[in-house]
């Protein structure tokens, strides 16, 4: 695949109901408190610790970017009482979203488009609170993530974001030496590109948000590999239908090299929230 051919969204339209079955109905790491938790408890911890950075009110209007078949949007809909508008550039993701909010009767207050994070075209100041919950490193531009956020925001809104981050420079000879691993990765995730917390702590203050939450997720969120494996071992036949042998074997090779690499402080997870000034 090259870089010129790859879109994020026709990764995620290929492997979407397939990650279903590997990684639960939120398509995100876990937060565990000990290994041997249940994958579906440790993943909606990361929710709810996100959802707490938010600051929630009822009747809040809440922009998902990165909405994966719309989980978080039904949760926080449910147990917040806010109104969201999911987005994601997969439409077989708005599919199966919109699938599962009409079966849960939640479609008065949460919708589901197909629109790029870094080019919303949402109007200025249009929602209260902007949740990026492990989509970002899928976006090359970054920084326009961001601004887009910042902008959509209302005066008083709040960014809350979490994913996948770099924890060192990874030099050009080890990057050369290890480009096999980095190209199983890329094959079974998605083109991701990894950022240090430090750097979205800047993209915030150069958007002109007020930064309130850092945090360091890397060892909570470390058994999320073992589930995954565990779930791919479980569900084998399954995905093999969906994605066929080869692709379940790299997303198995992927947990065994994340695992590497989140234990030797290369990568790491992190969550951060900021608000916009009134
Ligand atoms: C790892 S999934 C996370 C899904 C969901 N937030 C969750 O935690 O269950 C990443 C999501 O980001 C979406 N995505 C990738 N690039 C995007 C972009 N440029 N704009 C909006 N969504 C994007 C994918 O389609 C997918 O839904």
């Amino acid at each position: 695949m090259t870089e010129h051919s790859y879109q994020p969204a026709d990764h995620y339209d290929r492997v979407t109901r397939a990650w279903g079955l590997l990684l639960g109905a939120e398509l995100h790491y876990g937060v565990f408190e000990g290994a041997d938790e249940p994958l579906d408890e440790a993943t909606h911890r990361l929710t709810e610790r996100m959802a707490a950075a938010a600051r929630f009110e009822p009747d809040l209007r809440v922009l998902d970017v990165g909405c994966g078949t719309g989980a978080q949007a039904r949760y926080l809909a449910t147990e917040q009482g806010v109104r969201v508008t999911g987005i994601t550039t997969s439409s077989v993701g708005v599919d199966i979203a919109r699938e599962r909010t009409a079966e849960a009767g939640l479609d008065d207050r949460v919708g589901f488009e197909v629109r790029d994070g870094t080019d919303n075209e949402f109007p200025d100041a249009s929602f209260d609170r902007v949740w990026i919950l492990e989509s970002s490193h899928l976006m090359p531009h970054r920084d326009r993530l961001v601004s887009e956020a910042a902008r959509v925001l209302a005066p008083g809104g709040r960014v809350v974001w979490c994913d996948i981050v770099r924890h060192r420079e990874i030099p050009f000879l080890e990057l050369r030496d290890r480009r096999e691993e980095f190209a199983t990765l890329r094959a079974a995730f998605g083109d991701a590109r990894m950022e240090p917390l430090a750097s979205y702590v800047s993209w915030f203050e150069d958007a002109g948000l007020t930064v309130e939450v850092a945090e360091d997720l890397t060892e909570a969120t470390l058994p999320t590999f073992e589930a995954w494996r565990t779930n791919a071992e479980q569900h084998r036949d399954q995905v093999i239908d969906l994605i066929g042998e080869s692709s379940l074997e790299e997303f198995v090779r992927s947990c065994d090299i994340l695992e590497s690499l989140w234990r030797e402080g290369t990568f790491g997870y992190g969550m951060a929230a900021a608000s916009k000034p009134t």
